[in-house]
């Protein structure tokens, strides 16, 4: 792991003892709605203190990867809120232990814009998912409007240094560096949160 990757891991080990607290950015009903209809084996790739794990169907095999050790830690202790099957491992998404095409569907909410290598991040998921398989996202992202990307700009050093997020991440360009293809893009809250449905182009 290099040294950029372990400042943001040890960013994440600090904010988990409030993480669920102050992090309100996803609404339930969107969760529900990105998750509530998934099928067969699901990567989710930061999947931080667990806030998805309750809305997947009992029916599906659910992997949930975080190189936050103590972010985990907090998704364990919501085991018994959750139908699906699921294992938790840490692991950086950014180098994958899983073998190419393992997942029939790959999952994130609010993840990308903290990966420190984004484009390597989706590389990863785009080599880990079946060729006809899906990637389902709500990520946050660098507004359209020029005004709000402005303020944006100024205040991500602070989001960084002090959560390990990054509010101005160009991640549709991002995703598109990496070989993926947006079949579905909604705008959630302006074109700051945004569902996407992603297919692999393989
Ligand atoms: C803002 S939290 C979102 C957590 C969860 N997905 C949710 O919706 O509440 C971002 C998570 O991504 C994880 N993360 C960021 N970069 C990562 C990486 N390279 N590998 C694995 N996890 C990563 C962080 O540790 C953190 O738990």
């Amino acid at each position: 792991m290099n040294k950029h990757t372990e400042i943001i891991k040890k960013r994440y080990d600090r904010i988990s003892a409030l993480f669920d607290v102050m992090d309100h950015m996803i609404r339930p009903s969107w969760r529900d709605d990105l998750l509530g209809n998934v099928q067969g084996t699901i990567l989710e790739v930061g999947v931080g203190t667990g806030a998805n794990l309750p809305y997947y169907p009992s029916n599906v095999h659910v992997t949930g990867i975080d190189f936050s050790t103590k972010m985990l830690a907090k998704a364990y202790a919501k085991m018994d809120k959750v139908k699906a099957e699921v294992v938790l491992r840490e692991m950086d998404a950014q180098q994958m232990d899983f073998p190419d095409n393992t997942f029939d569907v790959v999952v994130s909410t609010c993840v990308f814009c903290s990966v420190p290598d984004p484009v390597k991040g989706f590389q990863e998921v785009r080599r880990v998912v079946k060729p006809e398989g899906k990637i389902v996202m709500l990520e946050h992202m660098q507004s359209d409007n020029i005004v709000a990307g402005k303020i944006l700009d100024m205040i991500n050093p602070l989001t960084v240094r002090i959560v390990g997020a990054n509010v101005n991440r160009k991640t549709i360009e991002n995703i598109e560096k990496a070989g993926l293809k947006i079949e579905q893009q909604d705008y959630l809250m302006t074109s700051i949160m945004r569902k996407l449905i992603i297919s692999t182009h393989k």
